[in-house]
């Protein structure tokens, strides 16, 4: 959830004199999402720079991985053959050791938390994609992500979601195009283009659910544009 805010910023003083540099900050969750190709990559790390060059501690990570552990079911994750439900569980104990070994400490010190992918990419490739039941995914999310300190809390906050997604959304063809030039293709990378139509329907409806967290980027642009669309998203919702 946003952070209430302050009398002192509100009396829009300069910040200088209302806050010592080791004020302590909000932490910051952010999501890039979208299917193979879409390009999030570069943008990923530039915005990292904006908000270094702003003095914020930023942590980049990625899922599935992140840890040890989750970098591990990761190599499982993307080389070996599996039912979806083992799928699904893996997906989710990786996300598991990351929220507990990384993006809950580093939001509890006010930092930037940046991660390629996050808990939508299952319900879009896992849900979508796979056809894999969206009830089972949503009682593993619930349990997966419950925030460290449930009393506190209310409502969607009682489950750990990024304050903004990033949704790189275009034409699977076009992303297909993209990836045909790129590295060896991963085991979803191999997936047929319908897959992809599917797991873009299931970014859709995430996206539906839960507009105002999310931020629907057109990647079918030029970089420079994509970058405009990204920072509009960053500075409208932080
Ligand atoms: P990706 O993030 O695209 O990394 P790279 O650019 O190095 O290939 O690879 C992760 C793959 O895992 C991607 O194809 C999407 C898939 N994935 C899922 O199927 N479910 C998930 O929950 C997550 C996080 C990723």
């Amino acid at each position: 959830g946003r952070a209430p805010i302050h009398p002192e910023q509100a009396m829009s003083l300069p910040s200088t004199l209302t806050a010592p540099a080791n004020t302590a900050q909000t932490g910051l969750f952010i999501s890039f999402e979208g299917i193979d190709g879409a390009g999030k990559s570069s943008h990923i790390g530039a915005l990292a720079d904006v908000f270094r060059a702003q003095g914020r501690v930023v942590t980049l990570t990625r899922e599935p991985g992140g840890t040890p552990l989750a970098e591990k079911l990761r190599q499982l994750l993307l080389n070996d053959a599996m039912d979806p439900l083992c799928e699904a569980l893996l997906m989710f104990a990786a996300r598991r050791d990351h929220l507990q070994q990384v993006i809950e400490p580093a939001l509890a010190r006010g930092e930037v938390v940046i991660s390629d992918r996050f808990t939508d990419a299952t319900f879009a490739y896992q849900g979508g994609g796979r056809g894999f039941d969206l009830t089972v995914l949503r009682t593993l999310e619930g349990w997966v992500q419950a925030l460290p300190d449930q009393e506190s809390s209310e409502g969607r906050d009682q489950v750990r979601q990024p304050d903004l997604t990033l949704w790189f959304d275009l034409a699977p063809e076009v992303a297909a195009a993209r990836l045909a030039n790129a590295r060896e293709p991963d085991k979803f990378e191999r997936e047929s283009a319908l897959f992809f139509q599917r797991v873009r329907s299931g970014y859709a409806q995430r996206c539906q659910a839960d507009p105002g967290r999310f931020a629907r980027i057109e990647a079918d642009q030029p970089r420079e544009q994509v970058w405009a669309a990204v920072q509009a998203a960053v500075s409208q919702h932080v």
